[in-house]
């Protein structure tokens, strides 16, 4: 958690109940995708997605809008690196500086954040 918030900085936008401010970046995944720009038209919006909540991701992989991101050890290194380059990319986005053992204990701290999944029934059609 103290990674999370310090070092890593992942809290100034997965912050809140669901560890998410509900705004749009570009963290710069590996992507064509023109993302929120298809809903605004608006250049400085090409390739941002909603910062998406961070509970239950035990359950919930591939990861980012594309799942182009296999395991959350993957997601946390593309982090580490800064993401790929992008116009767009928002300035937080810059190497970390992680070691190997830190980008473990961040996984092992987003893992942490799922419950038991919940049960959805089917519901029943008369
Ligand atoms: C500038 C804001 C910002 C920062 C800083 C940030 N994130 Fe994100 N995060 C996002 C956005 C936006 C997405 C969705 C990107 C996409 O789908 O292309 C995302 C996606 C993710 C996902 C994928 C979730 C899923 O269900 O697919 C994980 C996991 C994640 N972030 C963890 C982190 C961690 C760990 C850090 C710190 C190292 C961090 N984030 C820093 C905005 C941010």
């Amino acid at each position: 958690m103290d990674l999370f918030i310090n070092k890593a900085g992942c809290y100034s936008c997965h912050h809140g109940p669901n560890l998410t401010d509900n705004n749009y970046y570009n963290v710069g995944p590996k992507s064509e995708d023109l993302g929120r720009y298809n809903v605004t038209h608006n250049e400085a919006d090409c390739g941002k997605f909603r910062t998406p909540g961070l509970r239950g991701l035990n359950f919930t992989g591939p990861y980012l809008h594309n799942g182009f991101e296999v395991t959350l050890e993957d997601v946390v290194h593309l982090y580490n690196v800064g993401g790929n380059a992008h116009p767009n990319k928002d300035p937080r986005l810059k190497p970390l500086g992680l070691t190997e053992d830190e980008e473990l204990a961040l996984v092992a701290f987003l893992r942490s954040m799922s419950g038991t999944p919940p049960k959805i029934s089917q519901p029943m059609i008369p």
